[in-house]
């Protein structure tokens, strides 16, 4: 009758999983880590024969190391509700061990980003390991950076005083690594691999940062000796030094200051939500080792639980402990859903579960110390290692000090909620309530969307002629895919491998007419065949005057037909008389209900668009990452369902348009010097979508009859996702960022007549009597 389990969405399940894990964190975790702290000397934790090896062993033979990784990479995929449970049991039995099996799993969960072959199959190799031959750990604290890191993503961290100090140069294909990570690597003494977290650009501070996945065989790694300390003392640390380490540029999995933000935020997340749930399940040992002991032990006469003052200590920690149980359980089973679905998680949540699990957690156990009186200092009882632990807690993973100075700016803020999306977060609490398989749409129903059968997406084919060439090499630089390249004789030809939708660009560009088509865009079958199937291509119809006679276009139809979309602009800035006038054209375009509900964001600080560029290839590339991941690809089924967008999945969209920014052919904003963020009002009458467009065209027609080059930019859209730039652009809901486009001075002819698409028109001509007439 006295602690229960609240939860009432335990399954039978559930149960059978904590009754199992009860046992074995008892019966094999908790001897072990109390044998392994009386040890006096560190290294003998790591000693070949340590029952620390028998833990491990054991562990990853039950899979518990790999209890939260995808099905498709080989791992349990717990529901995270059991995560959970299983955590906490572990930070029950036995925080210090809960540790070293936590961190061991950090270099293969954040493989499962990376797109390359070796890594995914290293993932493979961990969750399928029964040995625990495949260990990790994750290095970032160095001597003179411990809390630095822990506010990476502050104002204050772009400070290059800030630079952590291990340092990863590019050299060809590879990264050499240059420095030290500090004593309190946990595992960092025996760990096969680091996710090591690294300064490539010191100038930009913690800004300037990059993840790597290091095995630490390499030559030029060599390590210190187990750090001596006061509590967790089955976890082994120790330095880990990087002297000229060798790594292929692959396994730098985030490179860019949004990826590495992304995974930097993500880490914080789990690590300290996982922390919450950890040091709730210590928090509640020592309270469990206080109830019995006061049930037990005499004084005047009767056992202390009589005494009233134990009674209201022993009712405080219950109090307490049951408060951060049920944070740490929310918090966590929300997070764990938001990161199934590639969303990054509550990171002030996350440190709020942290911060009150540890705080809990030590209060606690010197709370049950008062209560043991001198025994709680002795080491026959498991209080006193207790107590040791859950002190190391308030300084693991981030001092609760430091964490709390973090989150409140993250409150202020509001950037822990990386996605203003409530469909978003209301799918993802969902998820949470209903366990991982969320009711909707099956795997079988959106396999199709993102994974067309091989063979029916047919790209377009395009032909120089190598009579006609004069090898100027136009037809390559604008095309936006590049899906030529220069063959024999200076002629270009279409690559190997190429994504080509049939814009005619190319053709657009050259200049004595030498490309021709061999064969359009197509897709035979499945959800995004293409209609009608085959699809004609025709150039605009001849124009006719009223009488049906030959005529001439007008000067707007011609402009309409000979635009092109520019990509390639000259550095020169475009005057700001032109850009108003440009946002003039946007600014009378007709509206729903006259809502004009759009807002004009014009950038033309080189620096600015760099940062713009800088993050939507973040956001974009972590995406192209998870597609081209099959391991990862399912993740998105929530994603798509709390916002179904299928155009997303469009091979021209991810292969083509993505695939294009991820290989870095050109920046999202085409190094253009004029920048134009169109954001909508999402009250907008009739939708925004529909109003941005109307406008939008105004202004491209209105820049081309300036003489400017102009392109949309509907990737854009994903610096949503980024809310500190999207607060930097001075937005907040109900505005988000529609669109945008760019202008500048072309940097040669990208304009002419090219073949569209053409869908027959149906009529209902006067006297029809209701029967259609579809134009052939
Ligand atoms: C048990 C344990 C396990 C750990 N495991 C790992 C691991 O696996 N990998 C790893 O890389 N690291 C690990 N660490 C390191 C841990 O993350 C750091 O110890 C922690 O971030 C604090 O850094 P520091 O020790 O250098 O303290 P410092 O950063 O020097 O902090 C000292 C004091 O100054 C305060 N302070 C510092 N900066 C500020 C500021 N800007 N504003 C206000 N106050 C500030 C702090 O709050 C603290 O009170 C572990 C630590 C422990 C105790
Ligand atoms: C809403 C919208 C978003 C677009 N986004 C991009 C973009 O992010 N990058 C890009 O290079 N082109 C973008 N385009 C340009 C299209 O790819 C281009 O219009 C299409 O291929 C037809 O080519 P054309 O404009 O030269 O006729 C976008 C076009 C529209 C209408
Ligand atoms: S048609 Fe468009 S996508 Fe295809 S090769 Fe030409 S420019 Fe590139
Ligand atoms: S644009 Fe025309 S002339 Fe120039 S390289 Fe291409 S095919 Fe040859």
């Amino acid at each position: 009758m006295g602690l229960r389990e609240l939860n009432v969405d335990l399954t039978k399940d559930h149960v059978a999983l904590w009754e199992a894990s009860t046992k074995f964190f008892s019966e094999v975790w908790r001897p072990a880590a109390i044998s392994l702290d009386r040890l006096a000397d560190p290294k003998e934790v790591i000693a070949p024969g340590s029952v620390l090896w028998d833990v491990l062993r054991k562990s990853y033979e039950l899979g518990y190391h790999c209890s939260f990784f995808p099905k498709e990479c080989g791992g349990m995929e717990l529901d995270a509700l059991s995560v959970a449970l299983v955590t906490e049991l572990m930070g029950w039995a036995a925080p210090d061990l809960a540790v070293s099996l936590g961190v061991c799993t950090t270099p293969f969960l954040w493989s499962i980003l990376s797109p390359d072959p070796e890594l995914q199959e290293l993932v493979r190799q961990f969750t399928a390991d029964t040995e625990a031959r495949l260990t990790g750990c994750w290095a970032i604290t160095e001597p003179d950076h411990g809390s630095d890191w822990i506010l990476f993503d502050n104002v204050m961290a772009k400070d290059p005083a800030f630079a952590p100090q291990v340092r990863a140069v590019a050299d060809g294909d590879s990264y050499v690594i240059n420095g030290q990570k500090a004593a309190w690597v946990s595992n960092g003494s025996f760990a096969k691999y680091a996710a090591l977290w690294v300064s490539l650009d010191p100038s930009k501070g913690m800004e300037g940062g990059g993840v790597a996945v290091v095995p630490l065989d390499l030559p030029g790694v060599s390590r210190g000796k187990p750090l001596n300390k006061l509590g967790q003392r089955a976890l082994n640390q120790g330095e880990i030094y990087f002297d000229n380490v060798r790594i292929p540029k692959r396994m730098m999995i985030a490179q860019e200051p949004v990826t590495f933000r992304l995974v930097s935020n993500g880490q914080l997340c789990l690590a300290n939500g996982w922390m919450g749930m950890c040091f709730a399940g210590c928090a509640l040992a020592a309270l469990e080792e206080a109830l019995e002991y006061a049930k037990t032990r005499v004084q005047g006469g009767r056992v202390i639980y009589d005494h009233q003052a134990v009674k209201l200590k022993i009712f405080d920690m219950f109090v307490s402990v049951e408060a951060a149980r049920s944070l740490a359980r929310r918090v966590a089973v929300y997070n764990m859903a938001l990161t199934r679905q590639m969303q990054p998680g509550a990171v002030h949540y996350a440190m709020a579960a942290k911060i009150l699990s540890t705080e809990t957690a030590f209060r606690v156990a010197s709370q049950a110390i008062q209560i043991f009186g001198g025994n709680g200092l002795s080491k026959e009882y498991l209080i006193e290692k207790i107590f040791r632990d859950a002190r190391a807690a308030l300084i693991e993973d981030g001092v609760n000090d430091t964490l709390a100075i973090d989150g409140a700016d993250r409150l202020r803020q509001g950037r822990s909620r990386w996605v203003v999306d409530a469909a978003a977060v209301q799918a993802a609490e969902a998820a949470a309530g209903a366990g991982a398989a969320a009711a909707g749409m099956t795997w079988e129903e959106f396999e199709p969307i993102v994974r067309p059968k091989p063979g029916t997406v047919h790209m377009g084919v395009m032909k120089a002629d190598p009579d006609k060439c004069t090898h100027c090499g136009l037809c390559i630089l604008n095309c936006p895919f590049r899906a030529w390249e220069m063959g024999e004789n200076e002629v270009p030809r279409m690559k190997q491998e190429y994504e080509c939708f049939s814009c005619f660009n190319c053709m657009a560009a050259c200049p004595v007419g030498a490309i021709s088509i061999v064969d359009t865009y197509h897709v035979d079958s499945g959800f995004f065949q293409t209609d009608p199937l085959p699809l004609p291509v025709k150039p605009p119809l001849e124009p006719l005057d009223a009488q049906g006679k030959p005529a001439t276009w007008t000067p707007v139809e011609k402009l309409i037909f000979e635009r092109r979309s520019v990509r390639n602009f000259k550095p020169d800035p475009v005057p700001e008389p032109l850009i108003r006038r440009v946002i003039e054209a946007g600014r009378f375009a007709p509206s729903g209900g006259n809502c004009q509900c759009w807002k004009f964001i014009v950038v033309t600080d080189k620096a600015m668009i760099r940062e713009l560029d800088e993050a939507c290839y973040g956001v974009l590339s972590m995406l192209y990452t998870a597609y081209k991941n099959d391991a990862m690809v399912k993740s998105l089924l929530p994603v798509y369902q709390a916002k179904p967008q299928p155009g997303m999945f469009d091979p021209r969209v991810i292969l083509g348009g993505i695939g294009s920014i991820y290989r870095k052919y050109a920046p999202v904003f085409l190094d253009a010097p004029c920048v134009i963020l169109m954001a909508c009002d999402n009250r907008a009458i009739g939708g925004p979508e529909i109003q941005a467009g109307i406008a939008g065209q105004n202004m491209n027609l209105a820049a081309l009859s300036l003489g400017l080059g102009f392109c949309w930019i509907g990737f854009s859209q994903v610096i949503e996702m980024v809310p500190p730039l999207k607060e930097k652009l001075g937005l907040k809901d109900p505005w988000r960022i529609c669109t945008a486009m760019v202008l500048g001075y072309p940097k040669f002819k990208q304009q002419g007549i090219v073949p569209r698409e053409f869908r027959p028109v149906t009529w209902f001509r006067e006297g029809s009597a209701g029967r259609p007439e579809i134009e052939s």
